[in-house]
């Protein structure tokens, strides 16, 4: 497919989005014990902000109490916080750098021990524990009327997003958490229209996308980061093979989303190497048709960016851990771009 230039802007669902460098959602960990933004938080994401990056994704937020990864976790679980988020949109509003925000639910990935004091019953797809979560967590299998309550919380939690103020919002479907346990077959072995073949594991996936779409409303963007497959690009195949991540990205096409995001699904986000998930942008760009696509992962160098998005593999380059290191970073590419 063809390639821009970094400096190209690109419109999504009628946004435009100045130039191709995004700065990746990473978790700061600094939210209050509600799920709101603490002067570290406002900090952070200002730094953020005025970074010179073309567009932002927040990091991840709760779309509810039991779908929390860590304490000090963001949320979007009630209407209060669409007001406490509110002051977090401002700060993108105020610099006119365009921010989605990223929704998920953790399932048994709970990354925080101090989660487990609250004893609430930990959710996934199946009573299976999670191959990378080191806790002593034995899930819970979702019953159906969890399974429905849980796309109406993701539903709400991007209400509340864009009447926070931001301009729409990312739907977390990668490295491990509940949307990513459905799509694997390590981690779902369900034997109702949620597990077994890859349409039905990733159904839950789309129950999701079609109740985001209209909670929206007409401008909002849906981005969707999806993890492609459970084994690193260089590793041997196992799990949700690469073949069944880029179907899944194919109806998410059909499906109507505006942006995608490429990642690895329960092998997380890294990997050794320059750009190391380019090829399977690539592939995802040419099942997905005219959604605009994000490479994130290992971009360390402008010229790494450069090829990707030249080549034709992405549309936009994501920077994480770049960013964290240099928050001057993209502001030096860009003056010699
Ligand atoms: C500390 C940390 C927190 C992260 N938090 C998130 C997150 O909230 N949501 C997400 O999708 N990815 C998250 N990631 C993954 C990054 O978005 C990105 O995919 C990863 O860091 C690889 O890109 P990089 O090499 O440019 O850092 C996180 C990564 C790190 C290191």
């Amino acid at each position: 497919m063809k390639g821009a230039s970094l400096r190209d802007p690109l419109e999504i669902r009628g946004l435009r989005i100045e130039g191709r460098i995004a700065a990746a959602p990473i978790a700061t960990a600094s939210a209050d014990h509600d799920g709101g933004p603490t002067p570290r938080s406002l900090e952070i994401y200002g730094r953020v902000a005025r970074s010179g990056v073309d567009l932002v994704v927040v990091e991840h937020h709760a779309v509810c109490r039991k779908g929390r990864a860590r304490v000090a976790q963001f949320r979007l679980d009630s209407d209060s916080m669409t007001e406490a988020n509110r002051p977090m949109a401002d700060l993108f509003l105020a610099e006119g750098c365009p921010a989605l925000v990223q929704i998920n639910h953790a399932g048994s990935q709970i990354r925080d021990e101090a989660l487990l004091a609250e004893k609430y019953p930990i959710s996934a797809p199946s009573e299976v524990k999670h191959p990378s979560c080191p806790l002593p967590i034995r899930p819970r299998a979702m019953e159906s009327a969890e399974i429905s309550s849980t796309v109406e919380s993701f539903a709400a939690a991007a209400r509340r997003a864009v009447s926070a103020g931001y301009r729409g919002v990312q739907v977390h479907a990668c490295h491990g958490y509940l949307l990513s346990q459905f799509l694997s077959p390590l981690t779902n072995a369900r034997r109702d229209g949620y597990g077994g073949r890859i349409r039905d594991r990733a159904r839950l996936l789309f129950e999701v996308v079609e109740a985001v779409r209209p909670a929206l409303g007409n401008e909002g963007i849906l981005s969707v980061r999806l993890g492609l497959s459970d084994s690193l690009p260089k590793d041997p195949p196992e799990g949700l093979s690469l073949e069944e991540g880029l179907w899944v990205a194919r109806e998410l096409g059909r499906l109507g989303i505006d942006h995608l995001d490429v990642s690895g699904n329960l092998c997380g986000y890294d990997a050794p190497g320059e750009g190391y998930f380019g090829d399977w942008a690539r592939a995802a760009r040419e099942a997905v048709g005219r959604v605009p696509v994000t490479c994130t992962g290992g971009i360390r160098k402008l010229e790494t960016a450069r090829d990707l998005v030249e080549s034709g593999a992405c549309d936009i380059v994501g920077i994480g851990r770049g960013l964290q290191k240099d928050p001057d970073l993209v502001r030096k590419w860009k003056e010699i771009l």
